[in-house]
């Protein structure tokens, strides 16, 4: 009977997913039960007592205690039992163990970024070693925004100003999805990520090969700033139209404002644009307001951005 309903879920993936569809499938399967019964006792009664001829009169019944007892009690079981059970469940989602590995998540608009104890960051992807529990502390550089993993039934609001977080057990190596369930704005749709979930010794490879601070390059650290922070949800690199204007070819070209005038991109242009988005709103691109960067990046990883959209001819 467990699996009558199993078609309406996702697979389940990881053992909360298991224990919370183990509820889902018993009030589906009680409310199924409830409507057979009470379905067919309406037919049948409605049949068998019937009025059969003019003076056929029906006795008046005012009250029948062990029938309404019954009526009162079992439903009330019934929810007590559910009651119980999904509080169990709900501690369980909030108490995380304390052998839990954790990954400090950012959302922004609109991209997830994932770092990790040795300094690695991974946009767009959340790498985990199989069989541990996993601890996931959240917050928000903008509005709210919510993670959620229908493959292990956790979802979990992520706030500015304020952590929250969700933990999750991952059994077996493979995939699943992330999805932003709060609507945050223009690209809100397009936030989403991976879970990818590894051999616990090929996590600790993972890990080894992306931590350790930035590359020295300024080009690749540059480029690897534009993925953590999210520009490609607006900006392109490929000189197609998105949000904001196109990164390729945008160096030491003209720009036309949204008041007529143009300007020259040159490092100081590129460096206002970051910090103050709303200066010079290039023409056709007024919709979408950009948000200042302020605060988020230094000085040196601007310089770093610089040099990595000078090579986008
Ligand atoms: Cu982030 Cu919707």
């Amino acid at each position: 009977m467990g699996r009558l309903f199993d078609f309406m879920l996702p697979e389940a993936k990881s053992p909360t997913a298991e224990s919370t569809d183990a509820l889902f499938h018993f009030i589906n399967e009680v409310s199924l039960i409830l409507l057979l019964g009470i379905t067919i006792s309406i037919i049948y009664f409605a049949i068998k007592y019937r009025r059969k001829s003019e003076d056929d009169v029906p006795p008046v019944i005012t009250h029948n205690h062990a029938l309404e007892i019954t009526w009162s009690v079992i439903p009330l079981l019934v929810c007590l039992v559910v009651f119980a059970w999904g509080y169990s469940g709900w501690l369980n989602l909030k108490s995380v163990p304390d052998d839990a590995y954790e990954v400090k998540v950012t959302a922004m608009k609109w991209v997830w970024n994932f770092e990790y104890a040795n300094g690695a960051i991974s946009p767009r992807e959340l790498h985990v070693p199989a069989g541990k529990p996993i601890k996931l502390v959240m917050k928000s550089r903008d509005v709210l925004h919510s993670f959620y993993v229908p493959e292990y039934r956790i979802k979990q609001d992520v706030l500015p100003n304020r952590y929250t977080y969700v933990w999750f057990n991952a059994t077996e190596p493979g995939e699943s999805h992330i999805f932003c369930t709060e609507y945050c704005g223009t690209d809100h749709s397009g936030m989403l990520a991976k879970v990818i979930v590894h051999e616990p010794e090929e996590f600790e490879t993972w890990l080894q090969a992306n931590g350790g601070g930035p590359s020295d390059d300024p080009v690749e650290h540059g480029e690897s700033l534009i993925s953590q922070n999210g520009c490609q949800a607006c900006h392109s690199t490929d000189g197609s139209k998105g949000i904001g204007p196109s990164f390729k070819g945008l160096w030491d070209s003209n720009e036309t404002l949204a008041d007529g005038s143009t300007v020259k991109v040159d490092e100081n242009y590129i460096r206002e644009s970051i910090l103050a988005p709303q200066e010079k709103i290039v023409k056709d691109f007024e919709l979408v307001p950009m948000t200042s960067f302020q605060g988020i990046l230094d000085d040196e990883q601007i310089s770093a951005i610089i040099e990595y959209i000078k090579t986008l001819k």
